[in-house]
């Protein structure tokens, strides 16, 4: 069997990218463009589901959009597309659709969730999230796709889905699709509020946004929460204080990071210190990528010729297998 090295990968269009995203996510995209044929893009069809308003769901694909190709995401490299500009996608969802049955949809635990938490919104999109999902990645006969722990299920029905219509078609069209990461030890990037990894979820002040200003930067590195300090000569930092020396080794010299590390050794740290340094350290690391943002945020012309070259190159990778499906099916023109 020859090695399937498509890749497919969906960004959520929700608020800006932070550091975390930046260590963890974006840059297995950068490293991946380099060596496979990979299929990026915003997923705004799927944002559907929360009924965002027609203003903040446009605002929000440009400033992924932006947000990745600043970060080095490279449209000769990459398709880098976005989902609404290919109408191939809703097509085989729909296909895909007529062989989901209800019953495993709703033992999707996203979607048990969603049910609990959004009672009043229990739409026929959240409990189709899966299928569509399928269709993004099934759509390029992708082998590979980078997603977290919290995606395996998805995955998982993705290949339920692809399998299931080669079965009932006798075709032979949807290889299985597969989570994929590099291995080795996962940059941990923390929270600045003493917890575990930074995330939207436990508040702007606990993350640090690619598109923070200098001062806002200062502000909530300032206000991170550490400890009152050791007491005893070499003793293992506390959480927060290793969150801080996590945060350190990210952006400051291995010098600055040592200079602290033994600072706590010999009991004689003093946060604020440390807190300062990282600061700046920070702003230096993140001044040119907020400023490239700004810069690509406002070339909608870029913007354009971007978004329309991911389009046709994605185009025509999934009209050539949707052709194969809709033959499959039996769909015959009779013009
Ligand atoms: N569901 C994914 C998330 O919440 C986003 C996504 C949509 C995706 N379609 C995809 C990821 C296809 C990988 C492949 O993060």
């Amino acid at each position: 069997m020859t090695k399937n090295s498509i890749v497919v990968s969906g960004i959520r269009p929700t608020g800006n990218l932070h550091l975390g995203n930046y260590m963890g996510a974006v840059k297995n995209f950068l490293k991946m463009q380099n060596e496979y044929n990979c299929f990026f893009f915003i997923a705004d069809y799927h944002s559907l589901t929360t009924h965002p308003n027609p203003m903040d769901l446009h605002q929000n694909v440009r400033q992924v959009l932006a947000e990745y190709l600043a970060c080095g995401l490279d449209p000769e490299k990459c398709t880098l597309y976005i989902q609404s500009d290919l109408p191939q996608i809703p097509e085989l969802y729909l296909l895909l659709n007529m062989h989901a049955y209800k019953g495993e949809l709703e033992r999707v635990s996203s979607f048990k969730e969603k049910a609990r938490t959004q009672p009043d919104n229990i739409n026929a999109g959240l409990l189709t999230y899966p299928v569509l999902m399928a269709a993004d990645i099934i759509i390029h006969r992708a082998g590979l796709v980078p997603v977290g722990k919290d995606q395996e299920q998805h995955l998982e029905m993705a290949r339920t889905f692809g399998n299931r219509f080669n079965r009932m078609y006798s075709i032979d069209l949807f290889p299985e699709p597969q989570a994929f990461n590099y291995g080795g030890e996962l940059v941990k990037i923390p929270g600045l509020q003493g917890g575990g990894k930074m995330s939207k979820s436990d508040g702007d002040n606990n993350v640090i946004n690619l598109v923070d200003e200098p001062e806002k930067l200062r502000k909530k590195i300032m206000k991170a929460v550490s400890d009152s300090g050791p007491t005893e000569p070499n003793s293992a930092p506390s959480q927060s204080a290793q969150n801080l020396f996590d945060l350190m080794a990210t952006v400051s010299s291995p010098e600055t990071l040592n200079f602290f590390k033994e600072a706590h050794a010999n009991c004689n740290i003093r946060y604020g210190d440390l807190k300062k340094q990282l600061a700046e350290d920070m702003i230096q690391f993140l001044t040119p990528i907020r400023e490239k943002i700004q810069d690509i945020y406002a070339d909608e012309a870029y913007l354009g010729k971007v978004a329309k070259l991911g389009a046709e190159k994605a185009r025509e990778s999934a009209e050539a297998t949707l052709t194969e499906a809709r033959k499959a099916i039996g769909f015959k023109r009779f013009f």
